[in-house]
């Protein structure tokens, strides 16, 4: 009988965000347990031979929306279906959004999210929970959060109405959060100006999808990335930007990061791939990218690009918003179709989980970035950031045996017609990624082994 809680993956080359070297992992309990040239075990221990293929710690995903409700649409993947995708795309961790629906105090928010995913879940996760407008419970909410409830992120939108917040609550909230090791993930677009835009817009006519992009400019994204940084220079809190898309904002952040300030930032895939020409149609099939910020000119990518190998952005997450195209989703109600006759109603957000691995392993072929880079940006950093590290974010002694086996010798081909989401399309349709994943091991349980689904419990 082999014994099932103990397994050793045999000279696989192991890549780290310094290290590249090959050697045994050995796993027990959930944990990596040595790391050594051929370490000997007896035959009860399973072996997993794994010569020629690469090690990288599980990916972490710092920015998904499963079950998200934006006005009068969910997001369509489940923490079930939106779990699974990320797992097979070698994502082994997610953090993912509470809010404080149906006037729940912070710690039903959060405790209904823990219930929700924690049912659901196939891999690891845990929350942003979102703050709206500072009052008189919400110094008390953050530092509940914190001490109580293990919740040191908060996310604040400077966009979008319904849950804007202004920028005394900003101020106020990151003067609660700096002291207490607590961090704040803002959405940076200048809400109020963006919304006259589109509503200009849609007077004159101007109702098609690719109206999102004009509406929504990257010097108002860069005009609310300087005020927020500001703010949070002035109370010396920690502050990380969510999917910088642009040069305009890029500015601000450099300038911070010179200044030694607590300022960090991501960006996505969708920025790092696409440009604007997705928006150059008059046809409905460009809501599929109808994202806020939008996607941005060619200059803006190579600088972002430029921006993840000087360490100005430190994360690439994939900000998975996913609504659907077909008319009538999965419980009849439309998501992208919203906005047939009207950008504005369109929900913003794009699809990504499964596919953010396979996209930055290519720009380490493509010479874009190094090996270690890759796996710094995808899951060692985002591990640090958010407190998690060295039990995940590394292939080390000791850390959870979250760990990705990928044949850097077969091809793969992302396509909506394989994708494991809900989602009825994917932005990436086609491309061809030079490198496959093999298997994916969530706490040492293999959970995704060649295409398939291999684990029972979900959890
Ligand atoms: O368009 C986007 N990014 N939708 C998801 C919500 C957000 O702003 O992160
Ligand atoms: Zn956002
Ligand atoms: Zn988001």
């Amino acid at each position: 009988m082999k014994n099932l809680e103990t397994k050793l993956i045999k000279s696989v080359r192991i890549i780290t965000n310094k290290d590249d070297y090959i050697a045994d992992i050995l796993i027990e309990k959930e944990k990596i347990l040595s790391i050594d040239k051929n370490i000997e075990i007896n035959d009860e221990i399973e072996i997993i031979n794994a010569e020629g293929l690469l090690a990288f710690p599980g990916a972490i995903d710092c920015h998904t929306h499963l079950e998200n409700k934006f006005g009068n649409s969910i997001t369509c993947d489940t923490f079930d279906t939106g779990t699974k995708a990320a797992a097979f795309g070698g994502t082994t961790t997610i953090i993912d959004f509470s809010f404080k629906k149906n006037n729940m105090n912070a710690e039903q928010a959060i405790e209904n999210s823990i219930n929700i995913a924690n049912r659901k879940a196939a891999v690891d996760y845990s929350f942003h929970l979102v703050l709206t407008k500072y009052d008189k419970n919400t110094s008390h909410e953050i530092k509940q959060s914190i001490n109580e409830l293990g919740i040191s992120s908060f996310k604040m939108f400077m966009a979008y109405p319904a849950i804007m917040a202004d920028d005394l609550s900003i101020y106020n909230t990151l003067k609660d959060t700096g002291p207490r090791g607590g961090l704040v993930c803002i959405h940076a677009e200048n809400g109020p100006i963006i919304d006259k835009v589109v509503q200009e817009l849609i007077l004159q006519g101007k109702t098609q999808p690719k109206y999102h992009a004009i509406a929504r400019s990257s010097l108002m994204e860069g005009e609310a990335t300087n005020r927020v940084i500001k703010i949070s220079e002035l109370v010396d809190s920690s502050l990380n930007i969510f999917h910088v898309s642009c040069y305009e904002a890029l500015q601000s952040i450099i300038k911070a990061r010179e200044n030694n300030s607590k300022v960090t930032a991501e960006t996505c895939p969708h920025y790092l791939y696409l440009d604007d020409s997705v928006y150059e149609s008059d046809d409905f099939d460009v809501a599929k990218y109808v994202c806020s910020p939008p996607i941005r000119p060619k200059k803006d990518q190579i600088q972002l690009w430029n921006a993840l190998k000087d360490n100005i952005l430190q994360i690439v997450s994939t900000d998975h918003c996913p609504f659907m195209m077909k008319e009538g989703n999965l419980n009849k109600f439309n998501q992208k179709p919203l906005g047939k006759n009207d950008f504005s109603k369109i929900p913003n957000g794009v699809p990504g989980i499964e596919s953010r691995l396979l996209l930055m392993y290519e720009a380490v072929n493509n010479n874009k970035i190094s090996l270690n880079k890759f796996v710094d940006l995808i899951s060692t950093t985002p591990a640090k950031i958010y407190g998690m590290y060295p039990q995940k974010g590394s292939i080390e002694v000791g850390s959870d045996a979250d760990i990705v086996l990928f044949d850097p010798n077969q091809k793969f081909k992302i396509s909506s017609k394989t994708h494991h989401s809900n989602i009825d399309y994917s932005l990436y349709e086609n491309f061809e990624i030079n490198g496959k994943i093999k298997s994916v091991f969530l706490r040492g349980n293999l959970i995704v082994n060649n295409d398939e689904w291999v684990s029972d419990n979900l959890k």
